[in-house]
C-alpha cells in the first residue's frame, strides 16, 4: 500500500536516472495564502515564483521535458478577480521570460488558446518563437486553459474530419493517430507526474500522455515546494518498478 510521501524519509537519489519528462500540478497556492491570512492572489504570486525556480532546478537536474499545469479549463469558474490575477501573473512571466530567457529552455504553451486575451496570445507566440532560436536543453510545456479530455476531443474531431473528407479509413484510427494530434505530439510521455498539496487526483492533467506515468503525491503546498522536494519526488520515482503492463 502506497503511503503519502513523507518529507522526512531518507532520500536515495541517483542523478543518472532522472525522468526524461516530468509533469507537475502546481496546487495549493490558495491554502498557502489562507494559512498566512493573505489573499489568494498572494498565494498565486508566490506559486509563480516557485514555478520559475523549479524550471531552473529541473533543467539543472537534466530533465528534458517539464509540463506544468498553470490554468485548467475549469479554472474559469473561479472569481473574476482571481482569474484576472493569474492572467496578470502570466503576463509578467511571459514578458520576463522574453526579456531574460532561461538559457536553453524552449517554451511551448499547450491548451486551448482561443479564450485567452489577445495580448496574452501575442506574448505566447513571441516567446515560443524566441525561445526556440537557441539550442534546446529542456522543453517547458505550460498547460494553459488545458483539459486532458478537451485535448482528446480536439484530436478526435480532426480525425473525424479526415474520415469525412475521405483522407482516412476508420480502421486507421489507432493510438498513434491520436498521439500525433495531441498537444505534446512528438514528445515522450511523462515518466513522472508530481502533485503537491495533499490531494490524490490528477484533475484532467495529461490524461492521454499519463497512462503509464508514475504518480507521486506530496503534502507540501506548491509555494513551499523546493528543489529538495523535487529531488525527493524523483527519488521516489526511482524506487518504482515500471513494467508498462508487462511482468
Ligand atoms: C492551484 O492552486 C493553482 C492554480 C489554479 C494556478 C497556478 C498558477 C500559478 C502557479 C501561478 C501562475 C503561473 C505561471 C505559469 C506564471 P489553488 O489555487 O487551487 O490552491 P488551493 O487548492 O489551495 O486553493
Amino acid at each position: 500500500m502506497w503511503h503519502p510521501f513523507k518529507r522526512r524519509e531518507e532520500v536515495v537519489f541517483d542523478p543518472t536516472n532522472v525522468p526524461t519528462h516530468i509533469g507537475i500540478i502546481m496546487d495549493g497556492n490558495g491554502r498557502w495564502a489562507k494559512k498566512r491570512g493573505l489573499p489568494r492572489s498572494a498565494g498565486h504570486r508566490s506559486g509563480a515564483s516557485t514555478f520559475k525556480n523549479i524550471v531552473h532546478d529541473c533543467k539543472d537536474l537534466g530533465v528534458k521535458y517539464l509540463t506544468v499545469y498553470a490554468f485548467s479549463t475549469e479554472n474559469w469558474k473561479r472569481p473574476q478577480e482571481e482569474v484576472d490575477g493569474i492572467m496578470n501573473l502570466l503576463r509578467s512571466y511571459l514578458s520576463d521570460a522574453f526579456a531574460n530567457p532561461e538559457d536553453g529552455v524552449r517554451v511551448i504553451v499547450i491548451g486551448d488558446r482561443e479564450p485567452l486575451a489577445d495580448d496574452i496570445k501575442e506574448q505566447i507566440i513571441k516567446l515560443e518563437q524566441e525561445s526556440q532560436k537557441s539550442e534546446t536543453v529542456m522543453v517547458l510545456n505550460i498547460a494553459l486553459n488545458y483539459g486532458g479530455r478537451l485535448e482528446i476531443v480536439h484530436a478526435v474531431r480532426q480525425l473525424a474530419q479526415r474520415v469525412k473528407d475521405g483522407d482516412l479509413q476508420v480502421c486507421e484510427i489507432d493510438e498513434a493517430a491520436i498521439s500525433n494530434l495531441i498537444y505534446t505530439a512528438n514528445q515522450p510521455d511523462p515518466d513522472l507526474i508530481i502533485r503537491p498539496s495533499g490531494e490524490y487526483r490528477t484533475s484532467n492533467f495529461l490524461l492521454w500522455q499519463g497512462a503509464y506515468s508514475e504518480l507521486v503525491f506530496m503534502d507540501v503546498l506548491w509555494p513551499d515546494f523546493t528543489k529538495d522536494d523535487l529531488v525527493r519526488a524523483i527519488a521516489e520515482y526511482q524506487k518504482r518498478n515500471r513494467r508498462f503492463g508487462g511482468v
